[in-house]
């Protein structure tokens, strides 16, 4: 949980497995973030129950279709992670490339938010200062994984900083997730942390 008063940055990873590279760059990322004086939390996917939209009558879209408010029916630790993300004032994601797409968890975080209607959405995630760290190879569909996880936010009013991390690029097989050990990849991390505080810099 957040507790001080100090500036907060949530970390977010959505790979299927605990450990890995998305969550490995996350966490250099906000220890980085620590020393700055930023408070930090990571929430690893891996750790929550997040499900699809599924089993529903599309109470999100109930206003439009039937006049009336209703609440999304699906039980699961989305709306903690939400209430977290409102808390945050900056917000770096760690996704992974599967089939040259964002992972299923990823999606799923994604398209739930319809439930939260726009002004939320805007609140806990466009309006925010967000940075997203994609794990993907060029070769294997890494740029669409990024693209696809950009193009969500081609109007945002603060448009998100982005990183793709290649393992090729350094002669490493990314299913080892040991892609932090190359110190490129944390100068490209820390490149990121420090356009991130910078633009908060002149935000606030
Ligand atoms: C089911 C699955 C599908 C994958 N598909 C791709 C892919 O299409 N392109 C790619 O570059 N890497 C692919 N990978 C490799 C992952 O992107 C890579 O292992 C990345 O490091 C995963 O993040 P993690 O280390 O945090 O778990 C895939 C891995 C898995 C498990």
């Amino acid at each position: 949980m957040f507790y001080g008063d100090r500036m907060r940055v949530l970390g977010l990873v959505f790979s299927a497995r605990e450990r890995g590279n998305c969550y490995y760059c996350v966490n250099y990322c906000l220890e980085k973030f620590r020393v700055h004086g930023f408070e930090t939390q990571l929430i690893n996917a891996y750790d929550y129950e997040i499900k699809p939209c599924s089993h529903c009558n599309y109470e999100c879209f109930s206003k439009e279709l039937e006049s009336r408010e209703e609440r999304c029916p699906i039980k699961d630790d989305l709306p903690k992670i939400y209430d977290l993300m409102e808390k945050a004032d900056i917000l770096i994601f760690g996704i992974p490339c599967y089939a040259g797409h964002v992972s299923g968890l990823y999606r799923a975080f994604s398209e739930r938010m319809a439930s939260l209607g726009w002004s939320k959405i805007e609140k806990i995630l466009l309006n925010k200062l967000k940075g997203f760290i994609v794990v993907g190879n060029l070769s294997a569909w890494g740029d669409l994984t990024l693209h696809e996880v950009l193009v969500d936010f081609y109007n945002a009013k603060i448009p998100p900083e982005a990183l793709l991390l290649q393992t090729l690029e350094y002669g490493r097989i990314s299913l080892k997730g040991d892609l932090i050990e190359e110190s490129i990849v944390k100068k490209k991390l820390e490149w990121l942390v420090n356009r991130l505080i910078k633009k908060y810099e002149q935000l606030v």
